[in-house]
């Protein structure tokens, strides 16, 4: 039985920053975030928006109505999550009105999660298989103001509908894994921002990657030649082509040369949105599947998953007939086309506004978010959330 990707679709803020006014801000040259990082522009989370909220609006617009009735588990990918206690997962059962029979959970592991929720949802589904998993991977990316890792954050999600005889990407059974109990990144709980040591977590990154794919290649004596492309988890996009060309170990042939042109259209909405931890793999794949004119279907795609701490895995899926027709391009270039451009100034702003810790209540405008879900305030430490549709 194949199980994979029925349907897949994501949601970032309405607003942005342009790396290059960041960079000028700063005092560095701006080919060092547009070319050195590979970054354009930022996604900036308004106060109105959380990893519940942006999980809910990706999903929200995909389903139909017997998606729902068929979905009996909802797994939810995050590292930003609002509640040490209660699950992301339960917010957005009930935001977007799922059966009550649904199982919800929340996974953490990093920028890996969200690949640990398809696995998962993998057996369900083989064990399950006439019920769907509502897979979501949502984070706010933050460092902090004026810090080195400022340039690589960001916001958005991913929603995934896995399920039997999938529409859009097989998930095959073969894939590899490592894990290793280092500090590169983290984020102690008492913080909102994350710690990180930069050029230790890249070069960790690469290790993963490379240990990964050859366990890969050793286990299915398969080489760069049986994929179509390659997708990594990007924190920015400079950073999966480190990874890549750390494996290009005989120079530039036709694979080389297919797979580093499709590794540029698969960076172009990460470009636009910057990292977004769990969902960063699956923007880059979104990327790829709506934006290449061409792919063939019954291709592979390898797909690079690292969550710092650190866990990496490599795993591939198979492009279904007719995938195109069950992609959503339209509505996500609609998501980038319409958003705000803000000032540096503006940004800072946004960026240090906090959801109130005290108990006490606070009613945020939302006039100027578009979003049909979002956070309207909060009560005696309560969130409270709103669908418009
Ligand atoms: N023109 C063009 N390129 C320039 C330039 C210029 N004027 N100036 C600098 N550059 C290049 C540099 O040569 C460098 O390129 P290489 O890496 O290819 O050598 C690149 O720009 C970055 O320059 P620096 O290394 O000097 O940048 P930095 O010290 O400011 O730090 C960073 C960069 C380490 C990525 C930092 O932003 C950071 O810590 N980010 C957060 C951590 C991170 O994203 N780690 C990735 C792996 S961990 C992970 O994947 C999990 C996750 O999501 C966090």
């Amino acid at each position: 039985m194949k199980i994979g990707i029925d349907k897949i679709s994501f949601y970032s803020p309405h607003l942005y920053v342009d790396m290059n006014e960041l960079a000028v801000a700063r005092g560095d040259d701006p080919a060092k975030y547009t070319i050195g990082i590979g970054q354009d522009e930022m996604a900036l989370a308004p106060i109105t928006q959380d990893p519940v909220t942006l999980a809910a609006n990706a999903a929200e617009q995909m389903l139909t109505a017997d998606d729902k009735d068929a979905i009996d588990l909802v797994l939810f990918g995050t590292e930003t999550g609002i509640d040490h206690s209660k699950s992301a997962a339960v917010y957005v059962h009930g935001l977007l009105g799922l059966p009550p029979e649904a199982r919800a959970v929340e996974l953490k592991q990093a920028c890996y999660s969200g690949t640990a929720a398809i696995q998962l949802a993998k057996g369900h589904i083989a064990l399950n298989p006439d019920k769907k998993v509502l897979v979501l991977a949502s984070d706010i990316a933050r460092y902090g103001l004026k810090t080195s890792g400022e340039v690589t954050q960001g916001a958005g999600a991913v929603a995934i509908l896995m399920s039997a005889d999938p529409k859009v990407m097989e998930i095959e059974n073969v894939c590899t894994a490592k894990t290793d109990d280092i500090m590169d990144f983290w984020r102690p709980n008492y913080s909102d921002t994350a710690y990180v040591d930069g050029k230790y977590s890249n070069e960790k990154y690469i290790e993963f990657f490379s240990d990964v794919w050859h366990q890969y290649t050793e286990k299915t004596n398969r080489s760069l030649d049986d994929f179509e492309a390659l997708c990594f988890h990007l924190p920015y996009t400079k950073m999966g082509l480190k990874a890549m060309q750390s494996v290009f170990a005989d120079g530039m042939g036709d694979a080389e040369k297919r797979i580093l042109s499709n590794y540029q259209i698969s960076t172009t909405y990460n470009r636009r949105i910057g990292n977004v931890y769990t969902a960063s793999l699956y923007v880059s794949l979104l990327s790829l599947l709506e934006l290449h004119t061409s792919l063939p279907e019954g291709s592979r795609i390898g797909m690079y998953s690292y969550g710092s701490g650190a866990v990496g895995e490599f795993f591939t899926g198979i492009l279904q007939d007719g995938y195109r027709d069950h992609l959503c391009a339209e509505r996500h270039e609609h998501i980038l086309k319409q958003r705000e451009k803000v000032s540096v100034e503006t940004y800072e702003k946004v960026f240090s506004q906090t959801v109130p810790v005290d108990g006490s209540t606070k009613v945020f405008d939302e006039t100027t978010d578009p979003a049909p879900i979002y956070l309207s305030g909060i009560k005696e430490h309560m969130r409270q959330y709103v669908c418009r549709t």
